[in-house]
Parts: C-alpha cells; sequence; structure tokens
C-alpha cells in the first residue's frame, strides 16, 4: 500500500489511540494460565496482539469477543496444566513478543509445540532465549541454532533458573519468568537496567531490591491473577504525535487514555528536556498500570543525548525521537542503541536512509546517530520505504509532514501491526 503525504498547515484534534500493544499479550497470555474466566476491555485490534490470540487458540484456550463489543475479549483460562498439545504450527506472524513470550510458557509447560514467523520475525535471533530455556530443561530445535522455526519440547524436569539478564530486554526477562511459573522451585530474573516492567506487575510476581539491582521471581507458588481490567492505550503510539505536536509550528494534539507505565515514557522525559511543550492531565490508575491524557503543542526544541541507560525505557520510540531531534537546533546524540539493529527491521539503518533522502546533517554509528538539527529544517520530499517496519512508516510519515512538498510512504500496511487506524488518524488531524 502506498500513502501519500501532505505538507499541512495545521495539526488540531483529539485521538483515541490504539490499545497498548506489549499490555494485550500479556493480558491474554496470563489470563490463558489462569485458572477461570478474565474479561479484557479495550484489547489491541491491531495484528501482533492478534497473533497471541491464535496462538493460546490452538492451545486450547477459549477466547470469545464479546458480541457488543469487539473490543472486548472473554478468556477461558484453562490454568498452567490445562494448555492442550497444539495439532499446528503456533504463527507469530511479525511479532517478536508472541514468540518470544510464548516460548517461554512453552517450555515451562512441557507442551510440545512449534513456533513460526514471517519473513522478518524468522530473522530475528532467539539465541537470547534459547540459551536460558535450555538451561532450564527445554530442548529447542531452530534453525542455525538461534532462528524461527522453533521447535519446543521438554523430556525431564523444569529446572529452576539464576539468570542476569545479560541485555536489558522485556522479551527475554519475561520468557524466563514465564517459563519459571511452572516450576517448583522459584527461578530468578537480576535485572540491572530497568526494562518494561508488565509482566512483573501483572503477574505480581515477588521483587527485591539489591544495590540498585531488581530480582525478580516465578514459580507455581505463585498465584496467577485474573486478568479483568481495561487495557491503557499504547504510549508507544502516542509518541508519534508528541513529536510530531512539539516539531510542527502550529499543532495543539490531544491523547486520551494513555498507558504511563514509568518504564515505558522514556520518550516523554526526553522531549520534555527537550523543551516540548507537553501537559500531563488527569493522573489515574487502570488496573495494575498508570495513565493520563496528554497534550502537547509547538515547541521549540533543544538538541539532548540519549545512552545506554535510558535506551530500554524508550526503545521502541527511538526512530521517531532522531526524527525530533532534526527540528532541535544544534548537535543531538544516540548511543547505546545497537539492539535497534535487532527489531523489525534494522531501525537505525533504516532511519539513516530516511535521513539520507530528507538531506539531514547526520552520521550513523554502530550503536546510535549523531544528528545535527535546525528548529527551520525542511525535510526534501521523497518516496520513503517502510522496510515493513510498523514504527519506520509511522516516523517516516510524521517526517514527511514537515517536508517542502508531498511525500510518499512505500509498504504502508505494516502500520496495521501495532496501530491499525494510523492513516485514519493522521488524516484527521490534518484536516
Ligand atoms: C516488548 C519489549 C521490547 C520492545 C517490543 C515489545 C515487550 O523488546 O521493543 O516492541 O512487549 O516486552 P525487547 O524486550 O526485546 O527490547
Amino acid at each position: 500500500m502506498i500513502k501519500k503525504i501532505d505538507v499541512v498547515d495545521s495539526l488540531r484534534g483529539t485521538l483515541q489511540l490504539p490499545a497498548d500493544k506489549s499490555i494485550s499479550h500479556r493480558a491474554a497470555m496470563f489470563a490463558a494460565l489462569h485458572e477461570g474466566r478474565s474479561t479484557i476491555e479495550n484489547f489491541s485490534e491491531a495484528a501482533d496482539p492478534h497473533s497471541t490470540l491464535d496462538c493460546l487458540r490452538k492451545l486450547g484456550v477459549p477466547i470469545h469477543e464479546k458480541e457488543d463489543d469487539q473490543n472486548t475479549i472473554e478468556v477461558e483460562g484453562t490454568g498452567r496444566d490445562g494448555l492442550q498439545r497444539p495439532s499446528e504450527d503456533l504463527n507469530c506472524g511479525n511479532s517478536g513478543t508472541t514468540m518470544r513470550l510464548l516460548s517461554g510458557i512453552i517450555a515451562g509447560s512441557g507442551v510440545p509445540a512449534r513456533l513460526t514467523g514471517d519473513v522478518s520475525l524468522s530473522a530475528r535471533t532467539m539465541k537470547r532465549i534459547i540459551d536460558p530455556l535450555t538451561a532450564m530443561g527445554a530442548h529447542i530445535e531452530a534453525r542455525k541454532n538461534d532462528f524461527a522455526p522453533l521447535n519446543i519440547s521438554r523430556e525431564g524436569p523444569l529446572k529452576p533458573l539464576k539468570f542476569p539478564l545479560p541485555i536489558p530486554s522485556a522479551q527475554l526477562k519475561s520468557c524466563v519468568l514465564l517459563a519459571g511459573l511452572f516450576g517448583d522451585e522459584p527461578t530468578k530474573v537480576i535485572e540491572t537496567l530497568p526494562s518494561r516492567d508488565h509482566t512483573e506487575r501483572l503477574l505480581n510476581l515477588p521483587i527485591q531490591k539489591k544495590n540498585e539491582k531488581k530480582i525478580i521471581q516465578s514459580s507455581r507458588e505463585n498465584e496467577i491473577p485474573v486478568q479483568t481490567y481495561r487495557i491503557p492505550n499504547d504510549f508507544s503510539a502516542a509518541a508519534f504525535w508528541l513529536v510530531a505536536g512539539a516539531i510542527h509550528p502550529d499543532a495543539e494534539i490531544e491523547l486520551k487514555n494513555v498507558g504511563m507505565n514509568p518504564t515505558r515514557t522514556g520518550a516523554l522525559d526526553i522531549l520534555r528536556e527537550m523543551g516540548a511543550n507537553i501537559e500531563v492531565l488527569n493522573p489515574r490508575k487502570e488496573g495494575a498500570e498508570p495513565v493520563a491524557d496528554l497534550h502537547v503543542r509547538s515547541s521549540d526544541l533543544r538538541p539532548i543525548e540519549i545512552t545506554q541507560e535510558i535506551v530500554p525505557n524508550c526503545i521502541d520510540e527511538i526512530p521517531i525521537l532522531a526524527i525530533a531531534m532534526l527540528f532541535a537546533d544544534g548537535v543531538s546524540r544516540i548511543s547505546g542503541a545497537e539492539e535497534l539493529r535487532h527489531k523489525e527491521t534494522d531501525r537505525l539503518s533504516a532511519v539513516a536512509n530516511i535521513l539520507i533522502q530528507t538531506g539531514a546533517d547526520f552520521e550513523e554509528f554502530k550503536d546510535g546517530l549523531e544528528i545535527r538539527g535546525h528548529a527551520d529544517f525542511v525535510p526534501s520530499a521523497s518516496v520513503f520505504d517502510s522496510y515493513h517496519d510498523h514504527r519506520i512508516a509511522m516516523s517516516a510519515a510524521v517526517l514527511a509532514l514537515m517536508a517542502e512538498s508531498p511525500s510518499q510512504i512505500n509498504g504502508a500496511e505494516c502500520t496495521a501491526i501495532s496501530y491499525p487506524s494510523f492513516w485514519d488518524d493522521i488524516a484527521f488531524l490534518t484536516n
């Protein structure tokens, strides 16, 4: 699909964003592991969380959409011991979270299964989960010992694991903790740099803090709570509009019911430090997660430095933060972000290619970017490629709003992975 992006005089309006993708995956999986019914409101309509629902159904978990509200799902949780051996492959589509978290559940439950994914997911490393799950007693066959399809089974008992996280990845942390939920002895994950904490929050797992480290544990002892709540809207989706609103000279955008989990909102802190005019209104809680409304207006931006410690807190927002940096007067830097090369596409290289097309002044490094921005930067109009990556397509679209003349995004359909109404929302704000 090709989308044409016009240059617009103003960006104004109030948006209801898509539901949080990370929480939707977890809500469905944890509801499946809980014994009994969970009713999840505002479940994401996006493709990735629906890959999770498809896989759970194949594992014998009944899931129904409510007749009068398709975004409310009822999950008849089978409990930890009720999962059934699937008769087909578990197709995780484009979703790394589905594949990595579900692998933990499969390895822990001992139900044998084969997990597959699309071309992009099949090219993403799985070694990071294969190693700890193997140490816990799972047998995993993978292409080149690293890539999907993954054939997972377990013959012997599940062994507990003490696992210092080698990289600050919430998917890896969650995978190991989910496998640990099936063990008689506690599995412990030791985290040094904080990554998103939805798993430990929604499962209410025991946490110890020791010299700046966080030790999270899971075992059969931990009851799996019912997952009946309303999912907040996705902060990662909000980030595109926070940047669009801040860089556009005539903008005022309101975003409702946005998830404000502090392990997710690094981009908000960064944008505010850059001088973005963002108000956080009406803070409250939905279930275990904080939410608020956000209000952004046109802003004068200062340059900023994003270093390794903050990267896990804004990992999905770095492409759109790079766009913001183009419009901040001075030199901004991103370092310690090599992990971006292992996402749906190599996001550092994709952003760099887009910046070249716009005539931006920047340099690409192995682990980041240096961007020399100008408040009055006018990007050259161009035909941008999405690289089949939803966050790259949306970042390019926000950039294109500021270009000298209309631009085009090729492969625009990939926004359905996390934000199916993105193109409608851009049209709404610009009309
Ligand atoms: C996610 C964690 C992050 C993030 C991804 C969703 C999650 O990946 O990039 O979009 O839901 O746990 P990593 O944990 O691999 O960094």
